[in-house]
């Protein structure tokens, strides 16, 4: 229960690197694990999340080694290899791998059950269990109907999962990887469709192995029986992280920070094109391509803001980043309107009541929807500084950070050993970029 005070900044310069994409990172040890032959990968975000993931694989034989902290060398048993793990395997806070992994799981032939923090028992896991069922898995709930501890059954000798077309109602990346990774083992075709498109960055890691998907209307399709080969990986840094820093910059009252090798995936870069809208000035520059995930650097200018209109097909682009973009709006002119994110309900915390709880304490009132929020932004607002909690969410904690910008005295964040998992050092690199 570490406790972080955020110092008043006026002024955020220089250059600073974000620790790996935590999204890609998690799947590099996935797929680095199914393959066959050797996986490097450099760039890895050393943090709590990725690294459950490790411990699952490596509880299932999974030879991963780790030259370096932010370095694997994961060698690779192919689809058919994993082991029968002794124990439950411990997914932590990280919604990420129990998704993902029990997609895998439900193809194997030997028993497993994944289980998780407090948080992540109380975390819809119906989303991936019912079309898991559909295409032949046994999975239960033993936390209750669609919660972790989640137990799945090894399939009866010779019997395989079947290809199914799962119409999503929901746009979730962990959902449909869940299917993908399930359909690599599957009978036939397995195909995903959605309401609007979420992060494609296991299908660019699939096309990086020589796994191929192909788009189709609304969706996703991938032919069952293809085995990941071994590819070295670079992971770019995670705009997710690179968010927080993005929106210090441009609170700030002077300054321009450069943050290098960032990944823009267009699945993913949704805050930068609604915080451009709002008057953000933002650079995008040296774009190129790393592993197969569009990469460039970002030049940040501080800013004067104003309010703007989130909501439809960009919603999944920039669900992450909705906490700080809360703290962007509440210092733009005019009112911004949040919807389409009853997401935000079921995260790390329900960040439209997180938020709207600690962002109170501070002074900024938030009105709360169902499926976002209602916030009256204003430039020449202060904040006094004062004490605020992060839920055990990582989210919360760096946004409540980032009021520093325009705060008059220190916010001091309590609970923050949650940033440990997507942004090691984050209070360290905040306070160095903006001293
Ligand atoms: C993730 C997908 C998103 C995102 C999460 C990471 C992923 O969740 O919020 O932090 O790596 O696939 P959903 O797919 O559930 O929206």
């Amino acid at each position: 229960m570490s406790d972080r005070r955020a110092k008043p900044f006026r002024k955020i310069a220089g250059e600073a690197r974000i620790p790996g994409d935590k999204s890609i990172s998690h799947r590099s040890v996935m797929l680095g694990s199914l393959a066959t032959g050797t996986t490097r990968v450099r760039g890895f975000l050393p943090g709590d999340d990725p690294l459950a993931t490790i411990g699952c694989f490596e509880a299932m034989g999974v030879k991963i080694e780790r030259p370096a902290r932010t370095e694997l060398v994961i060698h690779g048993v192919g689809l058919g290899g994993l082991k029968a793990p002794t124990k439950n395997l411990d997914v932590g806070n990280s919604g990420t791998t129990i998704r993902l992994l029990s997609g895998i799981m439900a193809a194997q032939p030997f028993d497993s059950v994944l289980d998780g923090d407090a948080s992540i028992r109380r975390r819809p896991m119906g989303r991936v269990m019912e079309p898991l069922a559909q295409m032949g898995a046994q999975i239960e709930g033993i936390g209750g109907k669609g919660n972790a501890p989640l137990r799945v059954r090894g399939l009866p000798k010779g019997k395989k999962l079947k290809g199914v077309t799962y119409k999503s109602p929901v746009a979730s990346a962990q959902v449909k990887s869940a299917l993908l990774l399930a359909g690599l083992y599957a009978e036939g075709e397995t195909v995903v469709l959605e309401p609007a498109v979420s992060r494609d960055h296991t299908e660019r890691m699939f096309a990086w192995m020589g796994v191929e998907t192909r788009k189709v209307e609304g969706g996703v399709s991938l032919r069952g029986g293809q085995q990941p080969k071994g590819r070295d990986i670079e992971v770019p840094s995670d705009i997710s992280s690179a968010a927080f820093l993005i929106v210090a910059a441009l609170l700030a009252k002077e300054g321009e920070l450069l943050l290098k090798d960032v990944g823009v995936n267009p699945t993913r870069d949704g805050i930068v094109e609604v915080l451009c809208k709002m008057g953000g000035k933002i650079e995008v520059l040296n774009p190129r391509e790393r592993s197969g995930e569009p990469v460039a650097d970002l030049k940040i200018q501080a800013s004067r803001l104003k309010a703007g209109k989130i909501g439809g097909a960009v919603v999944p682009r920039l669900i992450d980043e909705i906490p700080v973009l809360a703290v962007a709006a509440a210092f733009a002119e005019g009112e911004t309107v949040i919807s389409d994110a009853q997401e935000l309900r079921v995260k790390e915390s329900d960040r439209i009541a997180t938020m709207g709880e600690e962002l109170g304490k501070l002074g900024i009132q938030i009105e709360p929807l169902p499926d976002g929020m209602k916030i009256r932004g204003n430039p020449e607002r202060s904040v006094s500084g004062g004490r605020v909690d992060s839920h055990g969410d990582h989210r919360v904690a760096m946004s409540l950070a980032v009021c520093g910008a325009k705060a008059n005295g220190e916010i001091e964040v309590g609970d923050t050993a949650c940033v440990e998992t997507s942004f090691p050092g984050f209070f360290e690199l905040l306070s160095e970029v903006s001293a």
